[in-house]
């Protein structure tokens, strides 16, 4: 779905983790075995919009394109940028997640 929408995220599980106030954040990823820090979009919540439950942290990492399957990250809450909101449709979404990007790329 995140590549169909066209912002492809890792998803990551947060079982057992105590969690931020769920929303969109700045954030700086940090990968495992790698001195490089990079930027990014998270989302910290429950998908609404598609009628998910499970709390699920989705993050978008700004110019890149490698998979990370499987790899270890650690994500660095930066700015919260706004809550979760149930969108009507995919096209509201995006064009939110647009905005959500331009805000977040100023951290
Ligand atoms: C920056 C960003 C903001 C998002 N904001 C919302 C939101 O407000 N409401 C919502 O229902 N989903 C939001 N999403 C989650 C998308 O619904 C999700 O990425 C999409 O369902 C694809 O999920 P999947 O990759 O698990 O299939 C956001 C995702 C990103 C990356």
């Amino acid at each position: 779905m995140g590549k169909k929408i066209g912002f492809p995220t890792c998803n990551i599980d947060i079982e057992n983790y105590i969690i931020s106030k769920p929303g969109v954040y700045a954030v700086k990823v940090h990968l495992q075995n790698s001195r490089k820090t990079l930027k990014g979009i998270a989302n910290l919540g429950y998908r609404p919009t598609f009628n998910q439950k499970k709390i699920l942290l989705e993050v978008n990492i700004f110019n890149f394109n490698r998979n990370l399957y499987n790899k270890k990250l650690s994500v660095e809450f930066i700015k919260f940028i706004r809550g979760e909101r149930k969108f009507k449709g995919i096209r509201e979404l995006k064009r939110q997640i647009r905005s959500d990007i331009k805000i977040a790329k100023r951290y």
